[in-house]
C-alpha cells in the first residue's frame, strides 16, 4: 500500500509487504525509543489525539511517538470534553479538527465511526479502536512482539502456536490481531473463552479460509498446554449491557505462577493488551508473574512506541530522513535500558 497520506482504519488494508516494511522501520526507531538519539525530523508538525474512550497506553504511545519524532501533539479527551457533548458530528468534528493537525488519532466506543471520521478529515487518520471492531496499531504492535519473541527461540510468523483467553466476542485487539495473522501461513490458534464470548465466527471462518488451524474451548488448563503464546484478555465490561451481566464472566480464567508452571510449556511468552483488570474478583493475570522471564506484557507496551512511530514516519513520507535530522542526547533519564 502506499502509506504517505493513508488512513489506518483496519488491518485489511495491509499485504504482508506492508507489515514487512512497517517491522522495518519499527526496528530503525529503537536508538530514539531508548533516548540515544533525538530527531527533529517532525518539527512543526502536530498530532491531534482524539480519545472518546479511556485509554492509558494507545493514548500516550501515539502521543510518545509524535513526540519522538520531534512533533507536538494537542489532545481532547472523553466526550464531555468535546463539542460532541453538544451534539457536533462525526463529519463537523472532523472538518474543523483537521485544519488544526497534519494527522490525527481517534478511539471512539462505536464500531464504524472512525472509518466516518476519516472520510470527512483533510488529513490521515489512525484508528486507536472503534468499539469492539478494531485496534489495528496494537495488532500491529502484539504481532512484532510475537516475532521478536518467537526469533528468540528460532521460530517465525510463518509456524507458530497462539491460545487467545477472554473476552473473545468483544476484545477489538483479538480481532485485529487474528485477522492480520490470515497473512501468515500454518498458525495454530485456540480459542479459550465462555461460549457466549466467543470469537466471532466470521474470524474463525477467516482464519480457516487461511489454511490455518482453529480449536474452539472453554477449557483453560487442559488447552494452554502446547503453545508457544498465551494472550489474555481482560472481559470488556464496557461492551455488555449490565455490569451484572459482565461480572458474571470476570475471574474465569485466570493465569498465575502455579497454573502456569503446571500447564504451560516453560518458555511459553504471556502476552496482554493491557489494561489487566487487577482487581480480587477478576485479575486474569496474576501479579505473581510480574518477575516471570516469558512475561511480555511490557515489551509489548514498549513495542507500541517503535510501531507506531514507524507508522507516523511512513504515513508523513519522513521515514528516510530520522537520521538526518538526529542528534544524541544530552540527558540521561534511564534506570534500566528497554
Ligand atoms: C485494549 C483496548 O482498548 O482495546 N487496550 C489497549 O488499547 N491496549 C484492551 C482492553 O481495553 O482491554
Amino acid at each position: 500500500m502506499d502509506f504517505i497520506g493513508a488512513n489506518i482504519l483496519s488491518v485489511s488494508q495491509f499485504e504482508r509487504a506492508d507489515i514487512d516494511r512497517i517491522f522495518t522501520v519499527a526496528d530503525s526507531m529503537g536508538p530514539f525509543a531508548r533516548r540515544e538519539k533525538v530527531t527533529r525530523v517532525l518539527e512543526g508538525a502536530i498530532l491531534g489525539n482524539m480519545f472518546l474512550e479511556p485509554s492509558t497506553r494507545t493514548r500516550l504511545s501515539f502521543g510518545a511517538a509524535f513526540n519522538l519524532l520531534g512533533g507536538m501533539v494537542r489532545e481532547t479527551v472523553g466526550i464531555t470534553a468535546s463539542a460532541m457533548a453538544k451534539g457536533e458530528s462525526l463529519y463537523d468534528t472532523a472538518r474543523v479538527l483537521s485544519g488544526y493537525s497534519d494527522i490525527i488519532c481517534m478511539r471512539h466506543p462505536q464500531a464504524g465511526s472512525v472509518a466516518e471520521f476519516a472520510a470527512a478529515s483533510r488529513v490521515p487518520v489512525v484508528n486507536g479502536g472503534d468499539g469492539d471492531n478494531e485496534h489495528p496499531t496494537q495488532a500491529l504492535l502484539d504481532l512484532y512482539t510475537i516475532r521478536k519473541e518467537l526469533a528468540g527461540k528460532g521460530r517465525t510468523l510463518d509456524d507458530f502456536r497462539i491460545a487467545m483467553i477472554g473476552d473473545l466476542k468483544h476484545g477489538r485487539t483479538v480481532h485485529s490481531l487474528c485477522k492480520l495473522l490470515c497473512l501468515f501461513d500454518k498458525v495454530q490458534l485456540t480459542f479459550i473463552s465462555p461460549p457466549e464470548l466467543a470469537m466471532p465466527e466470521a474470524v474463525v471462518e477467516q482464519l480457516r479460509a487461511a489454511g490455518h488451524q482453529v480449536t474452539v474451548t472453554d477449557q483453560l488448563e487442559e488447552s494452554i498446554g502446547h503453545v508457544d503464546i498465551v494472550y489474555s484478555t481482560r472481559i470488556q465490561e464496557e461492551r455488555f449491557a449490565s455490569q451484572e451481566e459482565a461480572n458474571l464472566y470476570r475471574g474465569r480464567f485466570r493465569l498465575n505462577r502455579e497454573i502456569f508452571t503446571r500447564h504451560c510449556e516453560p518458555n511459553t511468552v504471556i502476552m496482554h493488551p493491557l489494561p489487566r483488570d487487577s482487581r480480587a474478583e477478576a485479575n486474569e493475570l496474576d501479579t505473581d508473574l510480574n518477575e516471570h522471564p516469558s512475561l511480555a506484557i511490557f515489551r509489548q507496551t514498549d513495542n507500541g512506541l517503535l510501531v507506531r512511530m514507524a507508522l507516523f514516519a511512513m504515513l508523513l513520507g519522513v521515514e528516510g530522513d530520522v537520521d538526518k535530522y538526529s542528534r544524541p542526547v544530552r540527558w540521561h533519564s534511564r534506570r534500566s535500558p528497554i
